[in-house]
């Protein structure tokens, strides 16, 4: 049964993909979603902070004592990036001129600030644009801020916290791949809800079976997300997130859930009952780039079985686990071969794809993600306008 996505897109969906304003535009628009930015493994200790990209603003995220707080990676006083590097430790004190800040972004440490400003810092009332900031196990998420009732990381993610919560527990420190893609991110996002591409494009991996059975898959639609099971009972997401909840989960076939704008998790078996876990994010760059980032590592489940098995396992991770990010690497290389070639001829999409079965999320993709931009346009829409020039706290993108 193929459908045309006509429903699902605008017939002008591409144009975020080859022009610059338009891509602008959806961004600004997405920077009141939840979004994910790193892990809480990296913000562990007290002044510990990470840099992310929030819909390509340069963020960072840091710790106080038991919170975490997340501000736009730009000085108050002439825009210098607070944060150059990926990650480290230690007070927020911008290179340029050293103005200090404190947990809630104030600038309090001026130097020479009476002489130069007339006032004292605390008076002078600088300070960083916050993001919301928010975890679901060990992922961190965060968004701008905005006016009116918004709905919690927990909300946003439904019934996927709980698989998101369990999911993400890794004992392991996850093998980290990045690549640079020379494609827009949803390019690089539509191939992951894409069942049907195995056989052309991993003919040596996934391919090898021939095509996945549609009437053998579970799709679940949850929010603006979805998930793919492989598995035909019809409750199967529903106790799958159950299980997640109570503990009791373990994993017995592939599912991926993907979590809009741009995260997923999958869930893979790499030896009979052994899985791992992949975590994806198609970080958007610029209309035709994006930064994908990826982690790897074995299922956060208990070893079960008699006591030679487990020692088994162990010893068998080592070369199982070389073996996963060989192909991982591989699966990633193909599809990002894919993307970057239809990037190439974006600007003469014109129309709505085809839609095969197997690629039914693709539209309910491009439906949710229509709605997060129409949401993040009310809120553009509703940010008061200034009459002193300068940006309202929180609400940077005027
Ligand atoms: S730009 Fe940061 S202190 Fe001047
Ligand atoms: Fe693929």
């Amino acid at each position: 049964m193929a459908l045309r996505g006509d429903s699902a897109f605008a017939p002008d969906w591409a144009r975020t993909l080859v022009d610059p304003l338009a891509f602008a535009h959806e961004q600004r628009c997405l920077s009141y979603v939840w979004t994910f930015l790193g892990f809480t493994d990296d913000v562990e200790k007290d002044g510990d902070w990470f840099r992310a990209s929030l819909a390509t603003r340069s963020v960072f995220v840091q710790r106080f004592g038991t919170e975490l707080k997340g501000f736009e990676n730009v000085c108050a006083h002439r825009f210098y990036p607070l944060r150059t590097k990926d990650k480290g430790n230690g007070p927020i004190v911008c290179g340029f001129h050293h103005w200090r800040y404190d947990h809630d972004g104030s600038a309090i440490g001026i130097p020479k600030c009476q002489e130069n400003f007339g006032t004292v810092s605390r008076a002078l009332g600088a300070r960083l644009n916050p993001i919301e900031i928010a975890t679901c196990g060990t992922l961190v998420f965060g968004r701008f801020p905005a006016s009116g009732k918004r709905c919690s990381l927990a909300d946003f993610l439904g019934p996927g916290f709980p698989i998101l919560a369990t999911l993400s527990r890794s004992p392991h420190k996850p093998l980290a791949l990045s690549h640079e893609l020379a494609a827009n991110w949803k390019l690089g996002l539509q191939i992951t809800f894409d069942d049907y591409h195995t056989v052309a494009v991993h003919p040596t991996t996934f391919g090898k079976t021939g095509y996945l059975d549609r009437e053998k898959l579970t799709y679940a639609r949850f929010g603006a997300h979805s998930a793919l099971i492989n598995s035909d009972r019809p409750q199967v997401f529903e106790e799958l997130s159950a299980a997640c909840a109570d503990g009791s989960f373990r994993p017995t076939c592939y599912c991926i859930l993907q979590i809009l704008p741009n995260f997923l998790v999958a869930l893979f078996r790499s030896d009979r009952d052994i899985f791992q876990c992949c975590i994806q994010q198609f970080v958007p760059v610029a209309h035709n780039r994006s930064l994908l980032r990826a982690w790897v590592y074995p299922a956060p489940f208990p070893v079960e079985g008699p006591w030679h098995a487990r020692l088994w396992r162990h010893a068998s991770d080592l070369v199982r686990n070389r073996l996963v990010q060989h192909y991982s690497r591989r699966v990633i290389r193909e599809d990002n071969t894919i993307c970057e070639s239809v990037q190439a001829v974006a600007h003469q999409i014109e129309r709505p794809p085809y839609l095969a079965a197997l690629e039914e999320r693709i539209g309910w993709f491009e439906q949710s993600y229509r709605q997060l931009v129409a949401e993040g346009q009310d809120v553009l829409a509703n940010i008061p306008e200034r009459t002193d020039g300068r940006p309202a706290a929180g609400n940077v993108l005027t």
